[in-house]
């Protein structure tokens, strides 16, 4: 391997920036150039590429984001597009791809290289957590830090007007970021896709908490939660059963894959990003590099993408624990 390519692909998250300068210099490491591919798979059909140096790289370890840009590419599922990007790839003398993005990436990644047996290693980039084979994607963390700061600001004016607050989160369909910055941000209960409890607890819940003395209350909410009401809904639903309480609604959005990546983030991009390219230069392919017990793994792709990111359940019990 002479050249190998960079990438971003799919939603962002903090700490690819991170991850790509660790690629590049880790190529100039071992002496092997390096290119970036703009905007994921889209960039890679229109050959839209950028000769990438040790100093290209300089200060961007600490940026959210990604300047390679990304984007998800429906041109890319076909046939054609990806033959078209094999051409620029081989026009730019690229000969190994390191993909940084989620299971659509890495799916994309994977056919690939079974069409045109090209190598390909992952790194999970997600702010979701929703990958197996990695008990942390990059940006995960640094959402639930960003998270849990912001619902400490809505908690100061939920208890100043004595309300209850939904706070929606991002998450897909899973339930890491709403699980876990819950419990680091004291939610009084944490609705999460995974596990239905059911509105009348959420009630009684509250009801409970009333009873106790509390005079605000903050309930998580994932995105994909399967109570079959959306925020706003439960907004409603809880007026109308409890009319003690006030309502409102915080969907925390976007916000919450920007910013700058915590040192854990940018620690994890360095380790995974080296760990890719010598994956590459060991001829290996078809591999996500992962963080499992703090140590760096490799788990084929194709596991990554069907295995499932599984919830701590044990977060459950501490959290039902602590709103006592
Ligand atoms: O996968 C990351 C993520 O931010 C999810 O949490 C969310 O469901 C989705 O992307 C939003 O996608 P978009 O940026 O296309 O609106």
């Amino acid at each position: 391997i002479k050249k190998i390519g960079v990438m971003t692909s799919g939603g962002d998250s903090p700490g690819m920036n991170a991850a790509i300068r660790s690629v590049v210099r880790t190529c100039a490491f071992y002496k092997i150039e390096c290119a970036g591919i703009y905007r994921g798979y889209e960039g890679m059909i229109e050959g839209d590429f950028i000769d990438l140096n040790a100093r290209s790289v300089k200060g961007i370890i600490n940026k959210g984001g990604t300047f390679l840009k990304s984007a998800r590419s429906k041109a890319f599922r076909t046939k054609e597009g990806r033959q078209a990007a094999y051409n620029q790839l081989k026009k730019a003398n690229i000969d190994a791809l390191v993909v940084i993005g989620g299971d659509g990436s890495f799916t994309g990644g994977l056919v690939f290289n079974q069409e045109f047996n090209f190598p390909v290693m992952g790194i999970p980039g997600t702010i979701d957590n929703d990958i197996a084979g990695t008990s942390h994607t990059l940006g995960y963390d640094t959402t639930l830090n960003t998270v849990v700061d912001v619902i400490d600001k809505i908690r100061d004016t939920a208890s100043s007007h004595n309300r209850l607050f939904f706070v929606e989160v991002m998450g897909r369909d899973v339930g890491h970021i709403a699980l876990n910055a819950g419990v680091g941000a004291g939610a009084e209960e944490i609705l999460i896709p995974e596990e239905d409890l059911g509105l009348e607890r959420l009630l009684e819940s509250l009801r409970r908490s009333k009873e106790s003395g509390k005079s605000s209350s903050i309930v998580i909410v994932a995105e994909g939660d399967k109570t079959g009401k959306n925020v706003f809904e439960l907004k409603d639903y809880v007026e109308e059963h409890l009319p003690e309480y006030e309502v409102r609604v915080s969907v925390l959005g976007h916000m919450q894959r920007g910013g700058s990546p915590s040192c854990f983030d940018r620690v994890l991009a360095s380790r995974m990003g080296v760990k890719a390219v010598e994956s590459l230069l060991d001829g290996k392919s078809n591999l996500m590099v992962g963080l499992m017990n703090d140590k760096i793994t490799v788990t084929p792709l194709e596991r990554a993408i069907k295995g499932q990111s599984k919830i701590n359940k044990e977060l459950i019990r501490v959290s039902d624990i602590m709103s006592v």
